[in-house]
């Protein structure tokens, strides 16, 4: 492949939204960042310079990083963050996927503002596995919050409390039209996809925001969904799309009309009536070429914040393409055989009076992440002592159940624990929302694999009954799942990549809380089955 070489400068940046202005991260000033370009096999290097006051790392979501852990991001778990001055060239070949995936910040609650589309085209000569659109155009949804987004979190964190909700979503960096701010209102900002009528678009949508589950229309239009998380699907139409934070999805939509303004539209779905959303409704407008008007002719109103049939219906058409080109290869045999409980749970304040509750937290099989003070992968591969454990359990310690009681025990333990697989081995991990204070949809993101989603429904997950109807022929294969409010998912992958690899919800106040954890994968005997060495200018902590 080629070798793609980018510079992201980490610049503070003033910016003006919702009528208000603020200084922002961004990479090189701009809000979305720019768009990656790779075609499969690609060699991508990111020098990322830090000109910012925070500690910075950059995740490549969805980029399998296979053998090169030292580039995939998050910080303190297989990176120490870059420090205010300091620069680190990121490294990977992009290998077995094409489609949309992102890049966002990985430390602290910068991937607010840091975020921006990678576009991986097929191998040279290949075509898509579906007709050439006339164009392609990346869409990235986000949240925007008047105040700093440090602040947010930070003064959620000392409160135990939940943090403060968006105050507009927004489409490639604009929130559309805002009642009382005729100025930010004006179309000339807003986000326009210019069409001519008989021609058929790509819309690559990636969902950046942080903790918004979003539902995607067009007024007037449908859409033929062709992949999702880089990975093809059977194409199937819909005329609205959903999409979890962390989620990418590239769609057709065929500009059927002569002429006119469209309305297009991105709001929150809310599947938990305890869990507050923001509100408001990005918009932005598809243009018909020879169109005058200002006003869109045809407005369209994203389904009802609590649409779960819409939501299910579309995340049951999910299938992939499983073609002889790119073979489904679901692990039909189990070596590691795990269920996860994952949800919010409460820390009881030891120094407060009996029954006295805390703060909010979240855990994994009663699990609250505790981050390391030094990167996990660099903890593995020097076989440096006492920063993690690999004793994550496989099972929960408690009963749970969603739709009873809440279970008497809620309080979780705060560790460094990993869950640690042989290479090669297949998992299987089946993630049971608890539902323990909020039952709510937990998109759940695997760093270093795509993984098929066997299963998924509600209810508490019956291991004799549900597994029996597992789709082991053609599960959709992705990167990040929405665990649905009050149910399961069952997702199977094979560790085939050696490193630690981070799993955690991709709503970033729950990664906050603690809703995460990692994977240790051995490296195999074999040629090319183990880690790669790390880079000579990897951080130091
Ligand atoms: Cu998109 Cu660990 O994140």
């Amino acid at each position: 492949g080629a070798i793609r070489k980018y510079t992201f400068n980490v610049v503070t940046k003033q910016m003006t939204r919702l009528c208000s202005t603020k200084q922002i991260v961004t990479v090189n000033g701009k809000f979305p960042g720019p768009t990656i370009y790779a075609n499969e096999d690609d060699t991508i290097l990111v020098n990322v310079v830090n000109n910012v006051k925070y500690n910075v790392s950059i995740h490549w979501h969805g980029i399998r990083q296979l053998r090169t852990g030292w580039a995939d991001g998050p910080a303190y778990i297989t990176q120490c963050p870059i420090k205010p001055g300091h620069s680190y060239m990121y490294n990977f070949t992009v290998t077995g996927q094409r489609g949309t995936l992102w890049w966002h910040a990985h430390v602290l609650w910068l991937r607010a503002t840091v975020h921006g589309a990678i576009v991986i085209l097929p191998k040279p000569g290949l075509p898509y596995p579906f007709p050439k659109p006339h164009r392609e155009e990346v869409i990235v949804l986000g949240e925007w919050w008047k105040s700093d987004t440090e602040n947010v979190i930070n003064e959620a964190l000392k409160s135990g409390l939940a943090p403060n909700v968006s105050d507009a979503h927004v489409i490639n960096g604009h929130p559309g039209l805002v009642p009382n701010c005729p100025s930010q209102g004006s179309l000339s900002c807003n986000f326009k996809l210019a069409v001519e009528s008989g021609k058929t678009y790509m819309l690559r949508l990636v969902n950046a925001a942080m903790n918004e589950e979003l539902f995607f229309k067009i007024a007037g239009h449908r859409f033929t969904i062709v992949e999702v998380d880089a990975v093809y699907v059977k194409p199937f139409t819909t005329d609205t799309i959903l999409i979890a934070p962390g989620q990418t999805t590239t769609a057709l939509v065929s500009a059927a009309r002569p002429s006119g303004k469209y309305l297009i539209a991105a709001a929150p779905f809310q599947d938990s009536a305890v869990v507050a959303v923001d509100n408001r409704t990005a918009t932005a407008t598809v243009h018909y070429s020879g169109t005058l008007s200002a006003t869109p002719t045809k407005t369209t109103s994203p389904p009802a914040q609590n649409a779960t049939s819409v939501a299910n219906s579309f995340v049951n058409s999910l299938r992939s393409l499983n073609s002889v080109t790119y073979p489904a290869k679901v692990p039909i045999k189990i070596d590691h055989d795990l269920l996860f409980t994952v949800g919010l749970g409460i820390n009881r304040c030891h120094s407060c009076k009996a029954g006295n509750l805390s703060r909010v937290v979240a855990a994994i099989n009663n699990i609250t992440f505790k981050m390391p003070k030094t990167a996990l992968l660099q903890a593995h591969y020097f076989n440096l002592t006492g920063i993690y454990t690999t004793d994550f359990p496989a099972k929960p310690h408690h009963v749970f159940d969603f739709t009873g009681k809440p279970p008497s025990n809620l309080a979780t333990m705060k560790a460094t624990k990993l869950y640690k697989l042989p290479y090669n081995s297949t998992v299987q991990v089946v993630l049971q929302d608890t539902g323990n204070v909020a039952p709510e949809n937990h998109p759940i993101h695997l760093h270093g694999f795509n993984f098929f989603v066997v299963g998924i429904g509600s209810g508490n997950y019956n291991s004799k009954k549900d597994s029996k109807k597992f789709n082991l022929v053609d599960p959709v294969e992705r990167n990040t799942v929405g665990v649905p409010s009050g149910g399961w998912a069952a997702i199977r992958f094979r560790a085939d990549n050696p490193g630690v690899w981070f799993m955690h919800c991709h709503l970033e106040v729950h990664t906050t809380w603690g809703l995460k954890m990692a994977f240790l994968v051995e490296n195999g005997k074999g040629p090319n089955q183990s880690i790669l060495p790390p880079p000579s200018d990897l951080p130091k902590c």
